[in-house]
């Protein structure tokens, strides 16, 4: 077919036009690993679930980081998240991880118990001081060193996303130490949680995530702890009558990979990937700081909660009764990690 001389130079610089974009601009190019072929129009799907709201810090941050991903790989990336344990809960996602049937997970730490049972460090009781010592042990050697032990089970530790202390609530009063007496609480996990609600007289139950409201509304158990938020966002309000104001423990989450599927990610993918996840990272703890403000004003104006502050004398009462929990577990979490947190 012939074209007039006009279209001819037209073409022509339409065609060196999209050369030109092409070479200036590194994210077009396909990424390629192992044979993988990446581009907008075949992207590297990543799936990223969990199991909280989409709008707690944890689930915004999700979703920042998709955006994130998928702007700085120019769509080679497409990032689908799951939130409310929409593909997997508790039960299973960790063992999905390692199958690498979902490329992300974002568990709170103590659900990690069963890999590492250092990871309770986080349960030991009124160990954190303040936020500021829980962002330095995940930010210094202690956080790095417990995120690395997973290597070895096909696990990439990529990042700490904050969420707050957990205060307890319950259907039952619990300002003081004796009120737990013959109580049954909901925990994520482990066995130091367990023991911390031993200590109080009180038992305990493992329940998944998604299956606490239900089980706080149809009595299963009287109560549960956990961070302003996740109360929030969960709706307790509406199951329990006390909120005990305890900063006793800590929630926060790791950020996790299926390792030999990170390993092997295209080099422009992997930079992608490590930038958005910085960036995704300090938006989550900005807005988790925020979030748990705001969601204890929310549940303080559900008027539906009575919340109990927690006065200095109940605090001292509750450490000392809690002590055992040191006593039996030092060696389990490890008195090095201990102590390394009392020194931040
Ligand atoms: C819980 O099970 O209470 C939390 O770990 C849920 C979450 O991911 O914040």
């Amino acid at each position: 077919m012939k074209f007039p001389k006009s279209m001819k130079a037209l073409s022509m610089l339409v065609l060196s036009s999209a050369l030109l974009a092409t070479a200036g601009c590194g994210s077009s190019k396909p990424s390629s690993s192992g044979g993988e072929q990446y581009s907008k129009e075949k992207p590297l799907v990543i799936k990223f679930s969990h199991v909280t709201t989409a709008d707690s810090p944890k689930g915004k941050a999700a979703d920042k980081f998709k955006e994130l991903m998928e702007q700085k790989t120019g769509g080679k990336v497409k990032v689908e998240t799951y939130p409310s344990s929409q593909l997997y809960g508790d039960k299973d996602e960790l063992e999905n991880l390692q199958l690498g049937n979902v490329q992300i997970i974002a568990p709170s730490v103590t659900k990690l118990v069963g890999l590492n049972p250092q990871f309770q460090i986080v349960d030991m009781p009124f160990l954190f001081k303040n936020r500021e010592a829980v962002i330095k042990f995940w930010d210094g050697e202690l956080g790095n060193k417990l995120m690395n032990s997973l290597d070895s089970k096909n696990i990439k530790g990529i990042a700490m996303w904050e969420n707050g202390f957990k205060h307890f609530t319950s259907n039952k009063p619990i300002a003081k130490p004796e009120d737990f007496k013959g109580q049954k609480f909901r925990t994520q996990a482990g066995k130091v949680l367990e023991a911390q609600f031993k200590a109080l007289g009180a038992g305990a139950a493992t329940i998944p995530f998604g299956e606490t409201y239900t089980a706080l509304q149809q009595k299963t158990v009287d109560g549960q702890e956990n961070t302003f938020n996740n109360m929030d966002t969960q709706k307790y309000a509406e199951v329990q009558k006390y909120l005990l104001t305890s900063e006793h423990g800590r929630l926060d989450y790791v950020v996790l990979v299926n390792k030999q599927w990170y390993d092997k990610l295209p080099q422009d993918i992997k930079t992608a990937f490590d930038a958005a996840m910085k960036e995704a990272t300090e938006f989550e703890r900005k807005l988790a700081v925020e979030l748990d403000k705001k969601s204890f004003e929310n549940l303080k104006n559900s008027k539906k909660l009575e919340i109990i502050n927690l006065t200095p004398e109940a605090r001292e009462k509750f450490v000392k009764q809690m002590e055992s929990v040191y006593n039996e577990f030092e060696k389990v979490v490890g008195k090095d990690l201990i102590d390394g947190v009392k020194k931040l």
